[in-house]
Parts: C-alpha cells; structure tokens; sequence
C-alpha cells in the first residue's frame, strides 16, 4: 500500500488551535511534516505554543518521540496569517462546531491553496457532504475525526462526502498510517461517523438506566469501565462476538433489541447539567460534583492513562494475529 516515501515533503496545515488543534498539530511536527498552524483568532496565540510545546516534553518523557521537543517545532510555524497555508498538500480545519465560522474559514483557507490540495474538518457531527458543498472543490473534501490527545490517541476517522474522490480518501488512509493511526474509512457518509454512532447508543440507554432508577451513575460506570472496557483496546463488537460465541449473542438479541431505549429526546440528566452551566471536569460540575482538586486530579490521571493505555494498545495492533502468524 504504502506509496509515500518522504513525509517531510508534505506540508499540512492545521487552523483553529483550541485543544484539539494544539494536540493534532503535535501529532504532525512527531510524525516528521512540516507543519503552518493557524490561529484564526489571536487568543490562540497565547497558549498555542506553550500548550504544544507541553505535549512534546510529555511525549518525550513517555518515549513516543527520542528527540528534545526544540528538534520538532523547527518545523511548526504559528501565525495568523493564511498566506502561509499556500504550499500545503493536506488542511485541516479544526474550529469550533459551527457552520457559520466553519464556512468563513474555507473561504479564506481556499482563497490560498492549490486545487490539488486536501482540505478536511474535524467535526464531530456536521455532515461532510453538507460542508463539502460550502467550498469551491467539493471533490478534495473529507472529514478527518480525531480523537483527543491526538498525539497519543490511534483513533480516526477518514470520512467521504457524497461527491468526495475515492482516490484522494485512500491517499488520506495511507498517510494517516504515518501519524501512528489504525484509521477507520467511512465510505458513505452517516451522521455521527461510526463511533458517535456506537457510543451515543450507549450514552442514551446509561441516561435511561440512571433516569429510571435501574442504577446508580456510578454503578452504570463501574459496568461499562469492567466489561466493555476491559477488552476495548483489544477488539472491536464483531471481532469480540466471535471470541465469545455468536449464538448467544443471537438470542439474547431477539430478546433485548424490542425493549432497549430509542427515544429521540435529549435526557432530562443531562439537560439539567448544561443548565446550570456546567461543563464536567472543566469546570468541577458534571455527572459527578469534584472539588477542585478532584477535578485537577482527573484530568492528570486521564493524561497519564492516554500514555500508558498507549503502551498496551500498540502491543495489540489490529492485525496481531496475522503478525504472530507469520513470525
Ligand atoms: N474536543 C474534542 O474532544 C473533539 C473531538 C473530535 C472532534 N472535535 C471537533 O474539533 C473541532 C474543534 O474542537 P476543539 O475541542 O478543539 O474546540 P476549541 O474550543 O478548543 O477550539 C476552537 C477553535 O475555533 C476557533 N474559533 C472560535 N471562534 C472562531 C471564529 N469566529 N472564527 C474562526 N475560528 C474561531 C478558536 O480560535 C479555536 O482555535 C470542533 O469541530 C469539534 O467538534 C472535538
């Protein structure tokens, strides 16, 4: 498959630098592009730096990278000016979940770039077939769905719009293996991608349990963490079906399919929550109440796990089997 033979000859570019720009933009300078990071808003500039630059002393610290992070932002210009993204094969854009402010920056993203190169949006939700007809060449559109810290994470999703080009998705595909991913190709689109799709059915039917007093948000937790968490980084829904015997799933689907929630309203949970303004550990109020320390300790410990979680998932590629086979 493998076709790129110099990634240090591809520049990419990355605009809006929140968090999730910040740690998409370490994923690349580690990966060895040349990167032009946009802060479309000035703000950005005053933690886009500090903030990358913390990545890359964490990622030296936890052995992704052998270099002193100085090596790696030679390659990373911050600037606020578009004109440099002019020589960049690959974009991606990374502001706030609006279409409005989305649809501002591909004008001006477009006004400087080839129409040879790549423009992408992280979006969580919005479709890429609505975004891509927002810009001049739909055909070059995609989503690129990154999982934050998107330096340690191995998730992603490469999704095709209606009138994306198959050609350049496969590009994407091949190049994203260069950025320490296992990435997921969504040939059609689908509101939600694949794993919003998997995870929000999740979501709902723990907010139904807890709402109706079949279980503690704890316990809900306490469930998902110890049987669906523990195999997780191993294997995925089928793969793990198979492992431990398709029939019973077969049954037990018949029985459970009819009676599981599908509402289509958002839980009163969960509204309540967002409110009273409340953000989760961000800002100490969420499905838990943390004191500040609570919540400082939760984000450290989440930072720590995405390394060390890291660590073991690479044991396991998704092809271990077939690896060991052939030793
Ligand atoms: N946070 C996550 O875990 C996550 C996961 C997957 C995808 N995403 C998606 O990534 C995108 C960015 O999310 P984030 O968490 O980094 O958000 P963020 O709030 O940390 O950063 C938002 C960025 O948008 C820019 N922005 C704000 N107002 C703007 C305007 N008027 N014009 C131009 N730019 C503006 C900001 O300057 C900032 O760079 C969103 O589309 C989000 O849905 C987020």
């Amino acid at each position: 498959m493998d076709t790129i033979t110099d990634i240090s000859t591809i520049k990419v570019g990355v605009v809006g630098l929140g968090l999730m720009g910040c740690s998409i933009t370490t994923c690349l300078i580690m990966a060895g592009h040349e990167v032009i990071a946009v802060a479309p808003l000035a703000i950005d500039l005053q933690h886009a730096g500090k903030r990358i630059q913390a990545h890359l002393m964490l990622s030296k610290e936890h052995g992704l990278i052998n270099r002193e992070p100085g090596h790696y932002l030679q390659h990373l210009t911050i600037t606020e000016d578009y004109d440099f993204l002019k020589d960049c094969k690959v974009i991606i854009e990374c502001t706030l979940e609006n279409i409005d402010i989305k649809k501002s920056v591909y004008n001006k993203i477009e006004a400087v770039i080839s129409s040879e190169a790549i423009l992408t949006s992280n979006t969580s939700a919005i479709p890429i077939s609505i975004l891509q007809k927002l810009t001049l060449f739909p055909k070059r559109f995609f989503g690129l769905h990154w999982a934050e810290p998107s330096h340690t994470t191995r998730f992603l999703e490469i999704i095709c719009g209606e009138l994306s080009d198959p050609v350049k998705a496969q590009f994407l595909y091949e190049l994203s293996h260069h950025w320490g991913k296992e990435p997921t190709l969504v040939r059609k689109d689908i509101r939600g991608f694949i794993a919003n799709r998997l995870m929000y059915s999740m979501y709902r039917e723990a907010m139904y349990l807890v709402e109706n007093g079949y279980a503690t948000v704890e316990d809900v937790d306490r469930a998902c963490r110890n049987n669906t968490g523990y195999w997780m980084t191993l294997v995925g829904v089928f793969r793990w079906m198979d492992l431990t015997g398709v029939p019973a799933y077969h049954t037990v689907m018949k029985d459970l399919f009819p009676v599981l929630n599908n509402t289509a309203e958002v839980p009163e949970l969960i509204n309540k929550i967002v409110r009273e303004g409340g953000k989760g550990v961000a800002n100490a109020h969420g499905f838990y109440s943390y004191t500040t320390e609570e919540a400082k300790c939760w984000e450290e410990t989440f930072t720590k796990f995405s390394y060390e979680i890291r660590q073991l998932a690479l044991k396991y590629p998704v092809d271990v089997v077939e690896k060991k086979l052939k030793l």
